[in-house]
Protein backbone atom coordinates (compact mmCIF):
# COMPACT_ATOMS: atom_id res chain seq x y z
CA UNK A 1 0.00 0.00 0.00
CA UNK A 2 2.49 2.37 0.93
CA UNK A 3 4.75 1.54 -2.28
CA UNK A 4 1.73 2.00 -4.31
CA UNK A 5 1.41 5.90 -2.98
CA UNK A 6 4.95 6.35 -3.29
CA UNK A 7 4.31 5.10 -6.91
CA UNK A 8 1.24 7.02 -7.77
CA UNK A 9 3.24 10.01 -5.94
CA UNK A 10 6.08 9.77 -7.85
CA UNK A 11 4.34 9.35 -11.29
CA UNK A 12 2.46 12.68 -10.18
CA UNK A 13 5.61 14.37 -9.28
CA UNK A 14 7.40 13.96 -12.61
CA UNK A 15 4.29 14.55 -14.66
CA UNK A 16 4.04 17.45 -13.23
CA UNK A 17 7.77 18.03 -13.34
CA UNK A 18 7.36 17.97 -17.21
CA UNK A 19 4.53 19.86 -17.71
CA UNK A 20 6.20 22.82 -15.16
CA UNK A 21 7.37 24.96 -17.83
CA UNK A 22 4.43 25.48 -20.86
CA UNK A 23 6.26 26.96 -24.18
CA UNK A 24 3.81 30.52 -24.85
CA UNK A 25 5.79 31.82 -27.48
CA UNK A 26 9.17 31.66 -29.46
CA UNK A 27 11.35 34.33 -31.90
CA UNK A 28 13.66 32.38 -34.37
CA UNK A 29 16.60 34.70 -35.57
CA UNK A 30 18.07 32.52 -38.44
CA UNK A 31 20.94 33.10 -40.18
CA UNK A 32 20.67 31.83 -43.95
CA UNK A 33 21.90 28.39 -45.01
CA UNK A 34 24.78 27.19 -47.34
CA UNK A 35 25.19 30.03 -50.19
CA UNK A 36 27.96 30.30 -52.44
CA UNK A 37 31.57 32.49 -51.96
CA UNK A 38 30.01 36.00 -51.71
CA UNK A 39 33.66 37.38 -52.66
CA UNK A 40 34.37 37.49 -56.64
CA UNK A 41 38.07 37.92 -56.94
CA UNK A 42 39.28 34.74 -54.72
CA UNK A 43 40.93 33.69 -57.48
CA UNK A 44 43.54 36.40 -56.88
CA UNK A 45 45.02 35.13 -53.54
CA UNK A 46 45.89 31.48 -54.79
CA UNK A 47 47.56 30.04 -58.31
CA UNK A 48 45.02 27.22 -57.57
CA UNK A 49 42.00 26.05 -58.73
CA UNK A 50 38.70 27.07 -57.03
CA UNK A 51 35.49 24.71 -56.77
CA UNK A 52 32.82 25.85 -59.65
CA UNK A 53 29.55 26.56 -57.96
CA UNK A 54 26.05 26.24 -59.78
CA UNK A 55 24.34 29.43 -57.97
CA UNK A 56 25.33 33.07 -59.06
CA UNK A 57 27.99 34.22 -55.62
CA UNK A 58 26.04 35.20 -52.44
CA UNK A 59 22.94 32.57 -53.46
CA UNK A 60 21.27 29.75 -51.62
CA UNK A 61 22.28 26.30 -52.76
CA UNK A 62 20.46 23.38 -53.66
CA UNK A 63 22.22 21.62 -50.66
CA UNK A 64 21.13 24.70 -48.23
CA UNK A 65 17.61 24.70 -49.49
CA UNK A 66 17.51 21.25 -48.41
CA UNK A 67 19.26 21.49 -44.93
CA UNK A 68 17.13 24.47 -44.42
CA UNK A 69 13.85 22.67 -45.27
CA UNK A 70 15.30 20.19 -42.88
CA UNK A 71 15.28 23.10 -40.30
CA UNK A 72 12.18 23.96 -41.07
CA UNK A 73 10.71 20.36 -40.73
CA UNK A 74 12.39 19.79 -37.80
CA UNK A 75 10.78 23.36 -36.29
CA UNK A 76 7.14 22.02 -37.17
CA UNK A 77 7.42 19.02 -34.79
CA UNK A 78 8.82 20.69 -31.79
CA UNK A 79 6.46 23.76 -32.10
CA UNK A 80 3.85 21.11 -32.36
CA UNK A 81 5.48 19.07 -29.61
CA UNK A 82 5.70 22.13 -26.97
CA UNK A 83 1.94 22.16 -28.14
CA UNK A 84 2.42 26.43 -29.24
CA UNK A 85 0.86 24.54 -33.09
CA UNK A 86 -1.52 22.04 -33.48
CA UNK A 87 -1.72 19.78 -37.17
CA UNK A 88 -3.55 22.74 -38.54
CA UNK A 89 -1.95 25.71 -40.71
CA UNK A 90 -0.94 28.60 -38.07
CA UNK A 91 -3.07 31.95 -38.67
CA UNK A 92 -1.21 34.72 -39.91
CA UNK A 93 -0.99 36.58 -36.68
CA UNK A 94 0.43 33.33 -34.60
CA UNK A 95 3.37 32.44 -37.30
CA UNK A 96 4.93 35.91 -38.67
CA UNK A 97 8.16 35.22 -41.03
CA UNK A 98 10.59 38.44 -41.79
CA UNK A 99 12.56 37.88 -44.01
CA UNK A 100 15.59 39.97 -45.43
CA UNK A 101 15.10 40.90 -49.32
CA UNK A 102 18.65 38.97 -50.21
CA UNK A 103 17.96 36.22 -52.45
CA UNK A 104 19.56 33.66 -49.58
CA UNK A 105 17.56 35.04 -47.24
CA UNK A 106 14.43 35.06 -49.05
CA UNK A 107 15.28 31.89 -50.41
CA UNK A 108 16.24 30.24 -46.80
CA UNK A 109 12.53 31.19 -45.57
CA UNK A 110 11.36 29.33 -48.53
CA UNK A 111 12.43 26.61 -47.62
CA UNK A 112 11.96 26.56 -44.45
CA UNK A 113 8.18 27.19 -44.83
CA UNK A 114 7.82 25.00 -47.43
CA UNK A 115 9.00 22.15 -45.87
CA UNK A 116 7.51 22.79 -42.73
CA UNK A 117 4.16 23.94 -43.45
CA UNK A 118 3.92 22.60 -46.86
CA UNK A 119 -0.12 22.82 -47.61
CA UNK A 120 -0.27 26.21 -45.45
CA UNK A 121 -0.18 29.87 -47.31
CA UNK A 122 2.37 31.28 -45.07
CA UNK A 123 3.65 34.85 -45.96
CA UNK A 124 7.34 35.78 -46.25
CA UNK A 125 7.16 39.21 -45.44
CA UNK A 126 10.09 41.91 -46.68
CA UNK A 127 10.93 45.15 -47.58
CA UNK A 128 10.26 46.23 -51.23
CA UNK A 129 13.38 48.64 -50.34
CA UNK A 130 16.72 47.78 -52.03
CA UNK A 131 18.15 47.37 -48.45
CA UNK A 132 16.48 46.05 -45.38
CA UNK A 133 17.18 48.82 -43.07
CA UNK A 134 16.27 46.39 -39.99
CA UNK A 135 19.30 43.59 -41.57
CA UNK A 136 21.34 46.11 -43.02
CA UNK A 137 24.23 46.33 -40.51
CA UNK A 138 25.73 49.44 -41.46
CA UNK A 139 26.73 52.24 -39.29
CA UNK A 140 24.08 54.59 -37.99
CA UNK A 141 26.17 57.16 -35.84
CA UNK A 142 27.12 60.15 -37.44
CA UNK A 143 29.02 61.37 -34.62
CA UNK A 144 33.18 61.80 -34.58
CA UNK A 145 33.52 60.93 -31.19
CA UNK A 146 31.74 57.66 -32.33
CA UNK A 147 34.30 57.27 -35.48
CA UNK A 148 36.89 57.66 -33.16
CA UNK A 149 35.90 55.82 -30.30
CA UNK A 150 34.68 52.65 -32.60
CA UNK A 151 38.01 53.12 -34.23
CA UNK A 152 40.08 52.77 -31.39
CA UNK A 153 38.11 50.12 -30.12
CA UNK A 154 38.46 48.24 -32.78
CA UNK A 155 42.01 48.64 -33.20
CA UNK A 156 42.77 47.39 -30.01
CA UNK A 157 40.95 44.68 -30.60
CA UNK A 158 42.69 43.61 -33.51
CA UNK A 159 46.09 43.92 -31.77
CA UNK A 160 45.27 41.66 -29.02
CA UNK A 161 45.06 38.56 -31.73
CA UNK A 162 47.88 36.76 -32.23
CA UNK A 163 47.32 35.17 -35.39
CA UNK A 164 50.78 34.61 -37.17
CA UNK A 165 50.90 30.66 -36.56
CA UNK A 166 47.18 30.69 -38.58
CA UNK A 167 48.34 33.41 -40.95
CA UNK A 168 51.10 31.28 -41.88
CA UNK A 169 48.90 28.03 -41.89
CA UNK A 170 46.78 29.46 -44.95
CA UNK A 171 49.17 31.03 -46.78
CA UNK A 172 50.77 27.36 -47.15
CA UNK A 173 47.23 25.82 -48.18
CA UNK A 174 46.38 28.90 -50.41
CA UNK A 175 50.31 28.63 -51.44
CA UNK A 176 50.00 32.48 -51.06
CA UNK A 177 53.55 33.35 -52.32
CA UNK A 178 52.27 32.21 -55.76
CA UNK A 179 49.47 34.50 -55.75
CA UNK A 180 48.36 36.83 -58.56
CA UNK A 181 47.73 39.13 -55.67
CA UNK A 182 51.88 38.99 -53.90
CA UNK A 183 52.83 39.26 -57.13
CA UNK A 184 50.93 42.39 -58.42
CA UNK A 185 50.20 43.99 -55.21
CA UNK A 186 53.70 43.08 -53.39
CA UNK A 187 51.64 41.79 -50.30
CA UNK A 188 53.28 38.49 -49.52
CA UNK A 189 53.08 38.02 -46.10
CA UNK A 190 49.88 38.20 -44.04
CA UNK A 191 51.80 38.16 -40.89
CA UNK A 192 54.02 41.52 -41.73
CA UNK A 193 51.06 43.07 -44.07
CA UNK A 194 48.74 46.10 -42.90
CA UNK A 195 45.50 45.65 -41.71
CA UNK A 196 43.16 49.08 -42.29
CA UNK A 197 40.13 49.21 -40.58
CA UNK A 198 37.22 51.35 -41.50
CA UNK A 199 34.49 53.03 -39.93
CA UNK A 200 31.59 54.87 -42.55
CA UNK A 201 28.50 56.19 -41.43
CA UNK A 202 26.09 54.42 -43.59
CA UNK A 203 28.68 51.39 -44.10
CA UNK A 204 29.32 48.21 -42.43
CA UNK A 205 32.43 48.32 -40.26
CA UNK A 206 34.99 46.60 -42.47
CA UNK A 207 38.90 45.90 -42.38
CA UNK A 208 41.32 45.88 -45.71
CA UNK A 209 44.69 43.65 -45.93
CA UNK A 210 45.16 39.93 -44.52
CA UNK A 211 42.40 39.16 -42.42
CA UNK A 212 39.87 40.45 -44.83
CA UNK A 213 41.41 38.10 -47.06
CA UNK A 214 41.84 35.00 -45.05
CA UNK A 215 38.10 35.64 -44.16
CA UNK A 216 37.20 35.47 -47.24
CA UNK A 217 39.10 32.25 -48.47
CA UNK A 218 37.61 30.31 -45.04
CA UNK A 219 34.37 31.36 -45.97
CA UNK A 220 34.68 29.25 -49.39
CA UNK A 221 36.40 26.34 -47.09
CA UNK A 222 33.51 26.40 -44.88
CA UNK A 223 30.94 26.53 -47.63
CA UNK A 224 32.10 23.69 -49.67
CA UNK A 225 32.56 21.83 -46.91
CA UNK A 226 28.77 22.35 -46.08
CA UNK A 227 27.91 21.40 -49.59
CA UNK A 228 29.45 18.00 -49.42
CA UNK A 229 32.21 18.14 -51.50
CA UNK A 230 34.72 15.60 -51.78
CA UNK A 231 37.17 16.00 -48.54
CA UNK A 232 40.27 16.49 -50.99
CA UNK A 233 38.12 18.97 -52.95
CA UNK A 234 37.57 21.26 -49.85
CA UNK A 235 40.19 23.35 -49.11
CA UNK A 236 42.25 21.28 -51.52
CA UNK A 237 41.93 18.60 -48.96
CA UNK A 238 44.71 20.45 -46.72
CA UNK A 239 42.59 20.47 -43.72
CA UNK A 240 42.44 17.28 -42.59
CA UNK A 241 41.35 17.64 -38.81
CA UNK A 242 39.82 19.46 -35.93
CA UNK A 243 42.60 21.44 -34.96
CA UNK A 244 44.12 22.38 -38.30
CA UNK A 245 40.51 23.83 -38.92
CA UNK A 246 40.25 25.37 -35.55
CA UNK A 247 43.83 27.15 -36.29
CA UNK A 248 42.52 28.59 -39.74
CA UNK A 249 39.21 29.44 -38.50
CA UNK A 250 40.83 31.52 -35.49
CA UNK A 251 41.22 34.58 -38.67
CA UNK A 252 37.71 34.24 -39.45
CA UNK A 253 36.37 34.47 -35.62
CA UNK A 254 39.01 37.45 -35.34
CA UNK A 255 37.79 38.93 -38.66
CA UNK A 256 34.30 39.27 -37.07
CA UNK A 257 35.57 39.68 -33.49
CA UNK A 258 37.13 43.46 -34.47
CA UNK A 259 34.49 44.73 -36.57
CA UNK A 260 31.08 43.32 -34.27
CA UNK A 261 32.19 42.41 -31.11
CA UNK A 262 32.59 45.74 -29.39
CA UNK A 263 29.71 46.66 -27.49
CA UNK A 264 29.44 50.17 -29.18
CA UNK A 265 29.72 48.57 -32.45
CA UNK A 266 27.58 46.08 -31.72
CA UNK A 267 24.69 48.08 -30.26
CA UNK A 268 24.57 50.59 -33.28
CA UNK A 269 24.19 48.19 -35.94
CA UNK A 270 21.87 45.98 -34.57
CA UNK A 271 19.53 48.95 -32.77
CA UNK A 272 16.82 48.53 -35.60
CA UNK A 273 16.81 44.89 -35.79
CA UNK A 274 16.93 44.83 -31.81
CA UNK A 275 13.82 47.37 -31.72
CA UNK A 276 12.37 45.28 -34.40
CA UNK A 277 12.37 42.01 -31.98
CA UNK A 278 11.13 43.85 -29.03
CA UNK A 279 8.03 45.11 -31.41
CA UNK A 280 7.56 41.42 -32.69
CA UNK A 281 7.69 40.18 -29.37
CA UNK A 282 6.06 42.22 -26.83
CA UNK A 283 4.09 44.29 -28.79
CA UNK A 284 2.55 42.59 -31.91
CA UNK A 285 3.32 39.49 -29.48
CA UNK A 286 3.08 36.64 -32.44
CA UNK A 287 3.25 33.61 -30.97
CA UNK A 288 5.88 31.96 -33.30
CA UNK A 289 7.84 34.56 -35.09
CA UNK A 290 10.87 33.62 -37.72
CA UNK A 291 13.47 36.25 -38.87
CA UNK A 292 15.99 35.32 -41.79
CA UNK A 293 19.04 37.22 -42.03
CA UNK A 294 22.86 36.85 -41.54
CA UNK A 295 25.57 36.19 -39.64
CA UNK A 296 26.48 40.21 -38.70
CA UNK A 297 22.63 40.29 -37.46
CA UNK A 298 23.54 37.03 -35.18
CA UNK A 299 27.36 38.30 -34.29
CA UNK A 300 26.03 42.14 -33.68
CA UNK A 301 22.31 40.84 -31.61
CA UNK A 302 24.94 38.59 -28.99
CA UNK A 303 27.41 40.89 -28.65
CA UNK A 304 24.44 44.12 -27.64
CA UNK A 305 22.52 41.43 -25.39
CA UNK A 306 26.34 40.61 -24.04
CA UNK A 307 26.03 36.93 -23.72
CA UNK A 308 28.15 35.11 -22.12
CA UNK A 309 31.06 33.43 -23.83
CA UNK A 310 30.07 30.15 -25.24
CA UNK A 311 31.24 27.28 -28.16
CA UNK A 312 29.05 25.35 -30.28
CA UNK A 313 30.38 21.93 -29.66
CA UNK A 314 30.77 19.73 -33.42
CA UNK A 315 30.78 23.06 -35.86
CA UNK A 316 33.59 25.40 -36.38
CA UNK A 317 31.71 28.53 -36.91
CA UNK A 318 30.66 30.51 -34.39
CA UNK A 319 27.59 32.02 -36.37
CA UNK A 320 26.79 28.28 -38.56
CA UNK A 321 25.04 28.38 -41.72
CA UNK A 322 21.03 28.12 -40.97
CA UNK A 323 21.78 28.65 -37.18
CA UNK A 324 19.23 30.12 -35.08
CA UNK A 325 18.56 32.21 -31.91
CA UNK A 326 15.80 30.96 -30.49
CA UNK A 327 14.12 32.88 -27.52
CA UNK A 328 11.57 31.10 -26.11
CA UNK A 329 9.27 32.78 -23.50
CA UNK A 330 8.26 29.99 -21.00
CA UNK A 331 5.39 30.03 -18.33
CA UNK A 332 5.98 28.55 -15.03
CA UNK A 333 2.81 26.41 -14.26
CA UNK A 334 3.34 26.23 -10.69
CA UNK A 335 4.02 29.65 -9.51
CA UNK A 336 2.32 31.61 -12.88
CA UNK A 337 5.89 33.85 -13.76
CA UNK A 338 7.44 33.35 -16.99
CA UNK A 339 10.62 32.79 -18.07
CA UNK A 340 13.42 33.27 -21.11
CA UNK A 341 15.42 30.62 -22.96
CA UNK A 342 17.58 31.16 -24.82
CA UNK A 343 19.30 28.29 -27.19
CA UNK A 344 21.32 28.35 -30.28
CA UNK A 345 19.91 25.72 -32.73
CA UNK A 346 22.21 24.57 -35.51
CA UNK A 347 23.40 21.80 -37.72
CA UNK A 348 26.71 20.02 -36.85
CA UNK A 349 29.08 20.18 -39.29
CA UNK A 350 28.45 16.66 -40.17
CA UNK A 351 24.72 16.74 -39.92
CA UNK A 352 25.30 19.37 -42.60
CA UNK A 353 27.91 17.43 -44.94
CA UNK A 354 25.84 14.70 -45.17
CA UNK A 355 22.73 16.12 -45.58
CA UNK A 356 20.91 14.39 -42.96
CA UNK A 357 17.44 14.64 -41.85
CA UNK A 358 16.36 16.07 -38.97
CA UNK A 359 13.71 14.74 -37.03
CA UNK A 360 12.65 14.84 -32.81
CA UNK A 361 14.77 11.88 -32.68
CA UNK A 362 17.73 13.48 -34.75
CA UNK A 363 17.37 17.09 -33.38
CA UNK A 364 19.83 20.01 -34.30
CA UNK A 365 22.02 20.75 -31.39
CA UNK A 366 20.15 22.87 -28.82
CA UNK A 367 22.97 25.20 -26.92
CA UNK A 368 21.85 26.80 -24.03
CA UNK A 369 23.05 30.78 -23.91
CA UNK A 370 22.93 33.07 -21.21
CA UNK A 371 22.68 36.96 -20.67
CA UNK A 372 25.64 38.96 -18.64
CA UNK A 373 22.64 41.66 -17.53
CA UNK A 374 19.86 38.72 -16.71
CA UNK A 375 20.09 36.80 -13.28
CA UNK A 376 19.79 33.41 -13.68
CA UNK A 377 16.52 32.16 -10.92
CA UNK A 378 16.97 28.56 -9.61
CA UNK A 379 15.53 26.88 -12.23
CA UNK A 380 18.10 28.10 -14.75
CA UNK A 381 16.23 30.54 -16.73
CA UNK A 382 15.70 34.05 -16.05
CA UNK A 383 12.78 35.88 -15.60
CA UNK A 384 10.71 37.68 -18.58
CA UNK A 385 10.41 41.09 -17.38
CA UNK A 386 14.00 41.35 -16.85
CA UNK A 387 14.99 40.39 -20.29
CA UNK A 388 12.07 42.36 -21.49
CA UNK A 389 13.65 45.74 -19.50
CA UNK A 390 16.51 45.02 -20.74
CA UNK A 391 15.68 44.65 -24.83
CA UNK A 392 14.04 47.70 -23.79
CA UNK A 393 16.87 49.57 -22.49
CA UNK A 394 18.93 48.60 -25.49
CA UNK A 395 16.26 50.09 -28.27
CA UNK A 396 15.11 53.15 -26.45
CA UNK A 397 18.36 55.92 -26.68
C1 LIG B 1 -2.54 33.29 -49.36
O1 LIG B 1 -2.43 34.45 -48.56
C2 LIG B 1 -2.36 35.65 -49.31
C3 LIG B 1 -2.06 36.80 -48.35
O2 LIG B 1 -2.74 36.67 -47.15
C4 LIG B 1 -3.66 35.84 -50.08
O3 LIG B 1 -3.59 37.03 -50.83
C5 LIG B 1 -3.87 34.64 -50.99
O4 LIG B 1 -5.11 34.73 -51.63
C6 LIG B 1 -3.80 33.34 -50.19
N1 LIG B 1 -3.81 32.19 -51.12
C7 LIG B 1 -4.50 31.10 -50.88
C8 LIG B 1 -4.38 30.01 -51.89
O5 LIG B 1 -5.21 30.98 -49.90
C1 LIG C 1 26.75 58.36 -30.97
O1 LIG C 1 27.99 58.03 -30.38
C2 LIG C 1 28.37 58.92 -29.33
C3 LIG C 1 29.78 58.52 -28.94
O2 LIG C 1 29.86 57.20 -28.53
C4 LIG C 1 27.37 58.83 -28.22
O3 LIG C 1 27.73 59.70 -27.16
C5 LIG C 1 25.98 59.16 -28.73
O4 LIG C 1 25.01 58.98 -27.73
C6 LIG C 1 25.63 58.30 -29.93
N1 LIG C 1 24.40 58.75 -30.52
C7 LIG C 1 23.38 57.92 -30.73
C8 LIG C 1 22.19 58.53 -31.38
O5 LIG C 1 23.41 56.75 -30.43
C1 LIG D 1 53.73 38.16 -35.84
O1 LIG D 1 54.65 38.27 -36.90
C2 LIG D 1 55.06 39.62 -37.17
C3 LIG D 1 55.89 39.61 -38.42
O2 LIG D 1 56.81 38.58 -38.45
C4 LIG D 1 55.79 40.18 -35.96
O3 LIG D 1 56.17 41.51 -36.21
C5 LIG D 1 54.86 40.11 -34.76
O4 LIG D 1 55.52 40.52 -33.60
C6 LIG D 1 54.33 38.70 -34.57
N1 LIG D 1 53.29 38.72 -33.54
C7 LIG D 1 53.35 37.93 -32.49
C8 LIG D 1 52.24 38.09 -31.50
O5 LIG D 1 54.21 37.08 -32.32
C1 LIG E 1 33.20 38.38 -28.59
O1 LIG E 1 33.73 38.63 -27.32
C2 LIG E 1 33.39 37.68 -26.34
C3 LIG E 1 34.00 38.14 -25.04
O2 LIG E 1 33.67 39.48 -24.81
C4 LIG E 1 33.91 36.32 -26.74
O3 LIG E 1 33.48 35.36 -25.81
C5 LIG E 1 33.36 35.95 -28.12
O4 LIG E 1 33.96 34.75 -28.54
C6 LIG E 1 33.69 37.05 -29.11
N1 LIG E 1 33.05 36.79 -30.39
C7 LIG E 1 33.73 36.76 -31.51
C8 LIG E 1 32.96 36.63 -32.76
O5 LIG E 1 34.93 36.81 -31.53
Amino acid sequence: MFIKILLVSMLVLEGYCERRFKLEQVLILSRHNVRTPLSKNLFEFTPKKWPKWKEKSGYLTAKGALLEGYMGEYFASWLQKEELLNKDCPSDDSFFVYANTAQRTLASAEAFISKGFPDCNITIHHTSENKDPIFNPVIHNNSAMFKLEASEQMKALLKSLNLNTSYEDLEDILDYKQSNYCMNEKKCDFTKDMNKIFVNVGFKPNLEGPLKISKSVIDSFIMENYEGLPSKEVAWGLLKNEQQWDLVLDLSKGYHNVIFNTSLVARDLARPLLKYISHTMFEKQYKIALLMGHDANIYTVLKSLDVKPFSLKNQYEMTPAGGKLVFQKLLDENSGCFYLKLDYVYQCTDQMREGKKLSLDNPPEFTPLQLEGCQLEDNGFCLWNDFVNLLYGLVDN
